[in-house]
């Protein structure tokens, strides 16, 4: 399906895929950096969310992976570096598993690899019976203060509240569909183990959601990773510290040859 995006600036593609339940929005710290140091940026809301509103019952992240597909076709864009941050990195994942020639390098965000466990799936559940009963406020209340780090309650309520704002423009249906597709994904750890693709892991040191364990485990499976855990961020790093993170990236992407 035809999803909506947003393009910054010129020079070597870069394609940043969001979490949930957010939007392309979320990645508004990081376009001014890029597009500075001469990067093309390509912002694709997801199926869902933003503005690309889709109310089927389940998006996988598969279906998701192939409309960011379609996108670069109609761009004409042949290979770039892609960034993901959890659900994004989900997508970024299934992406790869299937046009891996386009690819120059993975950015690996406060994600993991693998399937959920039964666990996550009762969770994932839950939450969809309770968004259908209460709406959107439910992950406002039960998810949202689990992802933001001590630091940035304390220190940067204005990002707390455009946060809260972001998930509360989300369409329930959305959000139910999206929780359905993640449930659903598949496990994608042994295919990491083959990459030969630079690959760059940057987790917030606060994050609880994917955390240290989670990162070390990505970092040890990717052959040729990197990874950076940025103090004072949650899950959030790329808002919660963007001036850390878009170092981090910036260092890292003008060493890969498109
Ligand atoms: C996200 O930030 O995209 C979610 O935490 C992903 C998930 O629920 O697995």
């Amino acid at each position: 399906m035809k999803i909506a995006y947003k393009e910054f600036g010129n020079g070597k593609p870069v394609v940043l895929l969001h979490a949930f339940p957010l939007s392309g929005r979320m990645w508004k710290p990081q376009i001014e950096s890029l597009t500075a140091n001469k990067y093309r940026v390509i912002i694709p809301d997801l199926r869902g969310f933003g503005e690309s509103g889709n109310f089927a019952d389940i998006n996988a992240m598969k279906d998701m992976a192939d409309d960011v597909a379609e996108l670069l076709r109609n761009l004409k864009i042949e290979r770039a570096i892609f960034a993901g941050l959890s659900m994004g990195g989900y997508v970024l994942l299934s992406l790869y598993s299937r046009f891996p020639g386009k690819f120059a390098a993975i950015v690996l965000c406060d994600t993991n690899s693998s399937a959920d466990s039964e666990e996550q799936r009762e969770s994932r559940f839950d939450f969809v019976e309770k968004i259908e009963k209460n709406g959107i406020q439910t992950l406002i209340d039960e998810m949202l203060p689990n992802l933001i780090c001590e630091f940035t309650k304390q220190n940067n309520s204005g990002l707390v509240t455009e946060i809260e704002q972001m998930f509360a423009e989300t369409h329930p249906r959305a959000a139910i569909a999206a929780l359905r597709g993640m449930a659903a994904r598949d496990d994608f750890s042994e295919m990491l183990k083959e990459t030969s693709l630079p690959t760059l892991l940057i987790f917030g040191a606060e994050d609880k959601v994917t955390d240290e364990e989670t990162a070390g485990e990505l970092n040890r499976r990717i052959p040729d990773s990197q990874l950076f855990n940025i103090e004072n961020a949650g899950h959030y790093s790329n808002l919660e510290q963007p001036d850390a993170f878009n170092k981090i990236f910036i260092d890292f992407a003008e060493k890969i040859v498109l």
